[in-house]
């Protein structure tokens, strides 16, 4: 399908959705976030695609969303609308593991859709934001939610009030990405990870997603049990036959996602 502000590449059984705004670093507007999320959903509907990565440009994963489309909105439109509501709803409902890598500015918006993807790997010039408080505004898709989540309350206060830049070593550091790379090597590495991924039993994968994503929004007893009945559940299928059999001959898993 063809797009006008995303580039969509499946190879291997990953898809790499590039965001391709370069005149506006990104930014998202309402046409980007439509694609965003029919390109997501199609992928994850998709047979032939395993894992997902989503990147942006070297300058800019995403510098947050349109200010030039949203300035003149009425409380009235953005509340009627939703703004952004449905469509990084529909990217969180996405049962593939999504892999953001994340290269130069991840600002407001764009540090919240690298959030709603599973794990950040970010280049050394990453720079993380969330710089709402600086339009008269507070972020809107997760900043003030996800960001604490990931990196604590004093630090979540910190960059959503005095809304600075986090570098790469500080985002490693605080937890909110999971390995930084050299610039150069972002999209082999997070390719590669995606591979690697792609090889897994799907079952297995997307109960991992489901499981983790339990931690952040239920108790710690409810998800400990939600792990330990998937963990039961796994012993019904065909992969983890295979995946312990494979082991156990000294050879390579041929998971076939049943
Ligand atoms: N919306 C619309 N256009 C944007 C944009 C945005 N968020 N960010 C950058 N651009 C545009 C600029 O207007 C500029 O366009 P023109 O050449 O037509 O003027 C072009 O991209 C290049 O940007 P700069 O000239 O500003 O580039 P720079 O290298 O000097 O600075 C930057 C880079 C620090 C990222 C700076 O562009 C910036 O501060 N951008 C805005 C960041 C921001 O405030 N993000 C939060 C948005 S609100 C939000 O996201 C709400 C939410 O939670 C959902």
């Amino acid at each position: 399908m063809a797009y006008e502000t995303i580039i969509v590449e499946v190879e291997d059984e990953v898809a790499l959705i590039r965001l391709n705004r370069p005149e506006a670093l990104n930014a998202l507007n309402a046409t980007l976030l439509d694609e965003l999320s029919a390109a997501m959903t199609e992928a994850d509907r998709n047979d032939k695609i395993r894992c997902i990565v989503l990147t942006g440009s070297e300058k800019a994963f995403a510098a947050g969303a349109d200010i030039k489309e949203m300035s003149q909105k009425s409380f009235v439109e953005v509340y009627s609308q939703d703004l952004f509501g449905a469509q990084i709803e529909a990217i969180g409902r996405v049962r593939k593991p999504i892999i953001a890598a994340v290269s130069g500015y991840a600002l407001g918006g764009g540090c919240e859709l690298a959030m709603v993807c599973d794990f950040i790997i970010c280049a050394e010039n990453a720079k993380f934001g969330q710089p709402e408080i600086n339009l008269g505004v507070v972020a809107g898709i997760g900043g003030t939610q996800r960001l604490t989540r990931f990196v604590g309350k004093s630090k979540a206060m910190d960059m959503n009030l005095t809304g600075r830049f986090m570098d790469a070593a500080e985002a490693e550091r605080s937890g909110l990405v999971s390995r930084v790379v050299p610039t150069a090597k972002l999209i082999p590495e997070a390719l590669t990870a995606a591979r690697k991924i792609a090889e897994k039993s799907q079952i297995a994968t997307k109960t991992v997603k489901e499981a983790v994503n339990r931690a952040y929004e239920t108790t710690l007893r409810e998800g400990l049990l939600f792990e330990r009945r998937s963990f039961h559940a796994l012993f019904a299928t065909e992969d983890q036959k295979e995946g312990m059999a494979a082991f156990l001959e000294k050879r390579e898993a041929q998971f076939r996602d049943r």
